[in-house]
């Protein structure tokens, strides 16, 4: 990134492979469909990258999923390293001895590891200071107070028969605010009421709409 905020570099395991094939994977121990990447090539890659301040992380469907709060909370590690898994996955006990946390992206399964550490980097890197031009957007973007952020209007003041809401044109802005939390609300409530139900087991209250 041109700011120098975010350092990004790809290793291929390939690379740490042996034999003229360079092979990263085998067929599973025991039978079954599939390929499963070799431990070996993936310890070496992994030793190749690793920092004193790393976090490595396995992309993994049986990860923990991330969520905003992850997000957040992985943004403030120095070093990360992802680990794409591909095929079957990877050999169990190179889970054990390199990663220090799986993470998923979501209920359902991707053919590679590669999309989901996208979405990571993506992710964890609009919590990284500097890399939103607007932080305070951030902090009002959807999850950060547990709903939805708020339905966004812009000119021109009518577009397919509706109107920009009149509120937002008073310029009162704590009218503003509690119409937007509102709305905010209620499409939670609607699409998402699992996140209402974490809020009202947890810290944060809102009124009722
Ligand atoms: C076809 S998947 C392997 C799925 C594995 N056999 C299972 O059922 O748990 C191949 C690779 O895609 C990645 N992957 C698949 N789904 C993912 C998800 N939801 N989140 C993160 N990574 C995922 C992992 O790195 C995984 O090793």
């Amino acid at each position: 990134m041109g700011k120098g905020l975010l350092d990004i570099r790809l290793t291929d395991i390939r690379d740490f492979a042996s034999g003229r094939h360079r092979k990263v994977d085998d067929r599973p121990c025991g039978g079954g469909p599939g390929m499963v990447m070799l431990p070996g090539p993936i310890a070496e890659a992994i030793a190749h990258v690793r920092r004193e301040d790393s976090h490595v992380i396995y992309l993994s469907p049986q990860g923990k999923k991330l969520d905003a709060a992850k997000c957040r909370e992985l943004a403030i590690h120095t070093h990360l390293v992802l680990l794409c898994g591909h095929y079957e996955g990877v050999d169990e006990r190179v889970i054990e001895s390199e990663i220090d946390e799986e993470i998923s992206i979501g209920d359902f399964v991707l053919t590679s590891g590669c999309p989901a550490a996208v979405v990571l980097v993506d992710s964890v890197s609009r919590f990284i200071p500097g890399v939103i031009g607007n932080e305070l957007g951030v902090s009002q973007d959807s999850f950060e107070e547990g709903i939805f952020d708020a339905p966004h209007y812009t000119g021109p003041d009518e577009f397919a028969g509706t109107v920009v809401p009149s509120v937002l044109k008073t310029g009162h802005h704590a009218q503003i605010a509690s119409w937007r939390k509102q709305q905010a609300y209620n499409k939670t409530r609607m699409i998402r009421p699992d996140l209402i139900g974490d809020l009202q087991n947890g810290e944060a209250t809102h009124d009722s709409v």
